[in-house]
Formats: C-alpha cells, structure tokens, sequence
C-alpha cells in the first residue's frame, strides 16, 4: 500500500508551506506538575538520601519529613488530588450534563495528575517507603502504571470529542464525511482518497490479551508510517504547484489519521472493548486498596497529632 500513496499523479502551484507544530498542553501541565516535587527533590537530596540517622540531625529535617512543612504540604496537596481522582468515574457516570465539561477533559485531567501523583507522594513521604503506607502507596504506584495500560486501551476505541463511545454507524458517517473533507481539501477524487488511507489487513487472530496488543501496536506503526507517506506525497502536491497550501495539507493530515485509525480500530473493536472491560476488573480492587490506605494512613496521622490539626 505504501507505493500507491507515494506516487503522486497531479502536481499543482504552491502557496504557503506547513504550519508550525505546538506542544500538547497535557504535556506543559504534565511538565509543570512534575517539576515542582522534582526541584523539591534536587534541592533536599542531602536529606532525602541520607540514613535515618543523619536525617534527624539535618538542617532541613524540621521542612522535609512528611509531618514538616514542605512534607505536609505536599501531603494535603497529594490528598487533594489522590481524591480528585475519584471524580473523574462520578463524571462519567453522570454522563452528558451541561457544564460540568466533557468526558474527555475529565480524562486528560485524571491522566496528567494521576502521572505526577506518585512523585508527589515521594516527596511528602520524604522517599521512604515503609509499614503499611509503603503498601499503600505500592498499590497507588500499580494503579498509575495500569493507568496508562489504561489510557492506551481507551485511547484505541472511537469516541466523539466529547470521549463517549461511538456506534458502529457514527464511526461509519464520521468516515465517510472525513474522505470527503480531505478530498475536498486536497482537490483529489473521494475514490482515490478512500483506496490511499484504507490501511492493509494484516489478518491472523486477537482474541487473546496479547494478541490484542500486539496487533493494537502494529496498528500504530502502521498507521505512523502511512501517515509518513501521505505527508511526504501531499506535501510534494503543495510544493509542485497544487491548489493546496500547508494548512491545507496538515488539515487534511489530521482527518487522514482519523480515518486510517477508525478503519484500524472497527476491525478489533470487538476484542478492544473485551481487554478493556479485564482491565477495568483488574484496575478497581487496587485502587480501592489505595484508596483505603490512604483514608487509614491520613486518620492515623491526625489522630496521633502529627499533622497541623494538632
Ligand atoms: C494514581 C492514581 C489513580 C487513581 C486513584 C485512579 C483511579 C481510577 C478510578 C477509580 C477509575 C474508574 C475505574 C472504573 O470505572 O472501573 C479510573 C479509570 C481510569 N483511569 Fe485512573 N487512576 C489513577 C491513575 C491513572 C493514570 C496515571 C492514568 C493514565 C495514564 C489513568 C487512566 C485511567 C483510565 C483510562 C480509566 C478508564 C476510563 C474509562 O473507562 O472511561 N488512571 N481510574
């Protein structure tokens, strides 16, 4: 397949080359939220990696143990957020209410602070991981790691923008409309758009767990390199002179891994929706356990006065 998209059979005037690529704000957030309990970290490294001994004695000791300033603040944020957490399943079930933003913003939150949540904690901890809250937060650092097992399966089953699942016909209508767009964008025929981006079957089965993931990851690097294809040959179309400019290019590149994805994820939706549905039995019993250890671990702390409730 990859032939037919490199071969470009029309060439038109250029106008303007590609747009500037940006920085997903996840990302920025992510960064920022990491960077804090990380500088924390830098700058108190002769505490944190010290013996129990040499701690106590340690001019920052009075700040950075869990019930000191800096460690109980980073204790109360990291409570905060671990409860934070727990909204985003509250927001799903409450479904398509008005104001309360989208499914899908819920979810990039969840993601990017249950990412940070366990350095976080590291901190607060002051990176001493013992007794029963070092179980605790053991099952929170398996609840994030799943998490983004997760977010990878989530990620593969089409869903509107608003991050509710599509119908077998929504997906079908959204293709459609896609091929037309990018045709319509690109000044080619619909027909020569729809044979380019249908992407190979690579057949054999995924009923299992791991065949599921193996073919979702080939999927990706398929799709990675059909889209590196299509950018080389319609971006050759500007640059000879087409009607097109690099806007339009770019734009018609985003609809074009749309629809390469959605023609990839209908054909193992069914076993898709299967692995997910393991992993949200596997994902909950740990993040109740966390959950707990938590609530017990907090409790304990304010009861025997450790904290700025005293
Ligand atoms: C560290 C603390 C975390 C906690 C306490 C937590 C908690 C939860 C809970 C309670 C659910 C709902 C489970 C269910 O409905 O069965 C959930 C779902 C989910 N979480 Fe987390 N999570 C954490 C971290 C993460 C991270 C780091 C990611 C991504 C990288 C993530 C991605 C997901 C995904 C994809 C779902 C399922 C979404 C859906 O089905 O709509 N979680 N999480």
């Amino acid at each position: 397949m990859g032939s037919s998209i490199v071969q470009s059979t029309t060439t038109y005037p250029a106008r303007q080359n590609e747009t500037a690529r940006t920085v997903s704000p996840d990302a920025v957030a992510l960064g920022v939220a990491l960077f804090v309990p990380a500088a924390v970290t830098v700058w108190g490294a002769t505490y944190y990696f010290a013996t129990v001994a040499d701690r106590v004695r340690h001019p920052l000791h009075g700040l950075l143990k869990a019930s000191g300033d800096v460690g109980q603040a980073f204790g109360v944020l990291g409570l905060a957020l671990f409860l934070f957490m727990w909204l985003y399943p509250v927001r799903k079930w409450l479904g398509a209410i008005r104001g309360l933003g989208s499914v899908a913003n819920w979810m990039r939150i969840h993601t990017v602070v249950g990412l940070s949540l366990p350095l976080l904690i590291a901190v607060h901890a002051g990176w001493r991981f013992r007794g029963v809250i070092g179980l605790g937060y053991l099952a929170m650092l398996v609840v994030s790691a799943s998490g983004i097992i997760g977010r990878y399966l989530y990620g593969r089953i089409p869903r509107s923008r608003a991050g509710l699942e599509l119908t077998r016909d929504e997906v079908a209508a959204r293709r459609r409309a896609q091929v037309t767009e990018i045709a319509a964008t690109l000044r080619l025929d619909p027909r020569q758009i729809e044979e380019l981006l249908a992407p190979a079957d690579p057949g054999g089965s995924v009923g299992g767990i791991a065949a599921t993931f193996r073919r979702l990851v080939s999927d990706d690097w398929t799709r990675w390199r059909m889209l590196g294809a299509l950018r080389r040959r319609w971006r050759a179309l500007a640059e000879h002179g087409a009607q097109v400019d690099g806007r339009a290019v770019e734009r018609a590149l985003r609809l074009a891994r749309d629809e390469i994805r959605y023609a990839q994820q209908l054909r193992v939706l069914d076993a898709t929706q299967r692995v997910f549905r393991y992993w949200h039995v596997a994902h909950r019993p740990v993040s109740i356990t966390a959950l707990l250890a938590v609530l017990i671990h907090v409790g304990v702390a304010i009861a025997m006065g450790q904290t700025w409730l005293r």
